[in-house]
């Protein structure tokens, strides 16, 4: 019982941040994502009675405790739902830095649960998978379904939809150029960062009370293919989160001295008119979204700046999938 899926990551253009209860990440407030085609997560999974022990291999490396803890916890639902008392191995690689602000959670836990169910003999909905993938990490959800994705906010049961695809991945030929400007993993997970800010940010209500304008006024710029509509509230929500995290205490601050330099860059752009936005999740690394066209003169410019180790251009991405299954 062995299978192999590859998922893609998302970038939340409106954000999940700010959880309901304790337990399987339902999210406080709604988010909007785009799934990115480069980035890549690839994930096998085997049951066998003959593993002595459960083994989780990350890029080549055994995984920490907390990781193998958090998976375990995710393998357990899987197998009480399949009813498989076997053991597990699991490999899984990304494409991309690991754990550096590039929703590299939200790639491996929907590639997890597509290869572990299959591996477990289970053939789930993608609905079903995407509300098995949120118990793993909240934006994995997200990652079940290509293109532009939203996820409500709330407790859901475990077979309804977590989350639920706006658009597919040919709706709209826009580009993310992904500015690596740190391969280091970040100091505060999302999922620790999550629990301080709501803990102790005094801006935390006006975040949840603010995201349904957000949400509302993405969807209707996405259903017109209005990218200046769509970079500008993904920039301002994005901005919004950052000074959620700024303000807890203690404050974090997620940026570095490259991600300033691509702010101020795509802000000099535009003065230009060139129609390019960012947007930022828990990392220093920035995603300058722009219409494909534009894309290569974009670049050209945050190539430039000297604290920008990569630019990775990504164009909306698929959905999870099967690479293999054997029995
Ligand atoms: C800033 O999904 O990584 O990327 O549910 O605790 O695993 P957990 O958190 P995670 O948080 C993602 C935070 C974000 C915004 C987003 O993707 O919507």
């Amino acid at each position: 019982m062995k299978a192999k899926a590859i998922a893609h990551p998302n970038i939340a253009l409106v954000k999940y941040w700010g959880k309901i209860g304790q337990q399987n990440n339902s999210p406080a407030v709604g988010s909007i994502s785009l799934t990115l085609d480069q980035l890549a997560t690839t994930t096998s999974v085997e049951f066998d009675e003959l593993i002595e022990n459960n083994r989780l291999v990350l890029n080549g490396k055994p995984a920490r405790d907390k990781q193998f803890r958090r998976v375990s916890y995710f393998m357990d639902a899987i197998r009480k739902r399949a009813k498989v008392q076997l053991r597990w191995d699991i490999q899984s690689d990304n494409n991309f830095p690991t754990d550096a602000g590039l929703a590299s959670s939200a790639s491996a836990f929907a590639s997890l649960a597509l290869a572990a169910t299959h591996a477990a003999g289970l053939n789930l909905s993608e609905p079903q998978l995407s509300a098995l993938a949120r118990i793993g990490s909240g934006s994995a959800a997200r990652s079940i379904y290509g293109g532009f994705v939203e996820m409500p906010p709330g407790q859901s049961d475990i077979d309804d939809p977590a989350a639920v695809q706006l658009e597919d991945e040919n709706y709209w030929p826009l580009c993310i150029l992904v500015c690596v400007t740190s391969t280091t993993p970040k100091p505060v997970t999302s999922r620790d960062a999550m629990r301080l800010t709501q803990a102790s940010s005094p801006f935390y209500n006006a975040w949840v009370k603010a995201s349904v304008e957000d949400l509302d006024q993405m969807r209707s710029a996405i259903r017109g293919r209005d990218l200046d509509a769509v970079g500008t509230i993904a920039e301002h929500n994005a901005m919004k989160l950052h000074a959620l995290v700024m303000t807890s205490r203690p404050p974090l601050v997620y940026w570095n001295s490259g991600t300033m330099s691509v702010i101020n860059e795509v802000h000099r752009m535009r003065q230009d008119d060139l129609h390019a936005y960012f947007t930022i999740d828990a990392g220093p690394q920035v995603k300058v979204i722009c219409l494909d066209q534009d894309s290569s003169i974009i670049a050209n410019r945050l190539q430039s700046l000297s604290n920008v180790h990569e630019i990775i251009k990504a164009v909306p991405g698929p959905a999870a999938r099967l690479v293999e299954v054997c029995s």
